[in-house]
């Protein structure tokens, strides 16, 4: 990331607050990831994680797929030139028109999770009469993985069961075959932050094992993101999560022949492209302790239920130390950035605090609430620093296509 005085520089030029967003940082993680990975895999950028036109520019220039999940999301990739053949359109609500937006638009590979999901899916085809389209089915081969969020088991909304229920793996195969569609196979995603190999690897078996002794032919497995970042503390690397994935998958490619590998990051590949710079703008001493105010807010730095750690940087003159909280500017009375004061470096009106690793799911849930600007996006590729849309500028643009 940039040194601290271009980052001055920067706030004395743009105003505060504003995301830089480090193109070459992108690169390096999916170069990173490329190389851990069994060779000829699909590496799919899990679009939610960072919607900066450059990020998606970024990785459509590496040749990348992606995965998106909404007709809002899929807007985005093509206004930024993204071909629709590349993308996995998956979905929560499955819904007939979403699927319509994708088909029309050229998708032709979509994630179902669900019985209603594969009829409204079945239904858009028909009325869009189109050909060459895939199906991956959605499913939860583990649960409860040891992860900072769990997308499987008993809590997650996510796919089909194994269980005899009504939106089982048995009904939705059944209901993809009444509705003759071109099933290629399956998708699993276990949760993010996901804390070691192991749930990929028992995920990948389980999945095997119920297609081999189903007699199931898979061309396709598409294993989801989840793949761990460190804010501060220690993750396995990647190559580690690479070597074990790779050794389950060369044992089934072995026995059953060989298929597609997919995997969708977002936030591997993201988190560490990006910083925010806020400036303190006010303090006050209140119950024994100083608060120091930002212009920007605690949605602007980390987003609890994608469970990040905040990692904090000081832009000061001062060296002597000072213990303070930190308070967001809206109000509302969790908007707190640090709450319990900790030590900072000499900080004080007008100094820049700068906030690491918000590059994956945290700008895309900036609020907009008191009216208050949303920060700018400045990214920097080559030395060159561009201004950029914030994300939501683009809702309204979106609407128009979609509605
Ligand atoms: C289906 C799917 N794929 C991929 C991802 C990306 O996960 P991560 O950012 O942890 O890699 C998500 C995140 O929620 C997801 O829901």
């Amino acid at each position: 990331m940039m040194d601290k005085e271009c980052i001055s520089q920067l706030a004395d030029e743009h105003g505060t607050p504003f995301y830089l967003v480090e193109c070459e940082s992108l690169m390096r993680q999916y170069e990173e990831l490329k190389e851990s990975l069994p060779e000829d895999s699909a590496i799919a950028y899990a679009t939610k994680a960072n919607y900066t036109p450059s990020v998606v520019r970024t990785f459509r220039d590496l040749g990348m797929h992606f995965d998106v999940f909404s007709p809002g999301e899929l807007n985005l990739l093509m206004r930024n030139g993204c071909d629709p053949g590349r993308v996995i359109y998956t979905s929560v609500a499955e819904q007939e028109e979403e699927f319509m937006f994708g088909l029309k638009n050229g998708v032709s590979r979509f994630v179902l999770g669900s019985i209603n999901g594969i009829k409204n899916f079945g239904e858009a085809v028909e009325r869009e009469g189109v050909g060459e389209v895939e199906v991956l089915l959605r499913i939860q081969p583990v649960t409860n993985v040891d992860a900072a969020v769990s997308t499987s088991g008993v809590e997650s909304k996510f796919g089909t069961v194994f269980s005899g229920e009504k939106d089982s793996v048995g009904n939705a195969l059944k209901t993809i075959d009444e509705r003759d569609l071109d099933f290629a196979g399956f998708h699993f995603h276990l949760g993010s932050q996901i804390k070691s190999p192991d749930p990929y690897v028992r995920a990948i078996n389980e999945t095997f094992d119920f297609a081999w002794s189903h007699d199931i032919d898979v061309r396709v497995l598409d294993i989801g993101g989840g793949f761990p970042v460190s804010y501060g503390f220690d993750v396995p690397p990647i190559e580690k999560f690479g070597a074990e994935i790779g050794k389950a998958i060369e044992k089934w490619r072995e026995k059953l022949g060989g298929f597609e590998l997919i995997v969708e990051p977002g936030r591997f590949l993201t988190a560490d492209s990006t910083v925010l710079v806020v400036k303190v703008v006010n303090e006050k001493e209140m119950y024994g302790k100083r608060v120091l105010i930002v212009n920007g807010s605690e949605d602007m730095v980390s987003v609890d239920r994608h469970d990040m750690r905040i990692e904090i940087g000081a832009i000061t003159d001062s060296t002597k130390p000072v213990e303070a909280a930190i308070a967001g500017n809206l109000c509302h009375s969790l908007d707190w950035i640090v709450k319990e004061p900790i030590e900072l470096p000499g900080v004080g009106l007008e100094d820049l605090l700068v906030f690491e690793k918000t590059g994956a799911y945290v700008m895309n849930h900036n609020i907009p609430y008191n009216l208050r600007k949303v920060p700018k996006v400045l990214t920097v590729s080559e030395g060159e620093v561009e201004e950029e849309e914030h994300p939501f500028s683009t809702v309204g643009k979106i609407k128009a296509v979609y509605g």
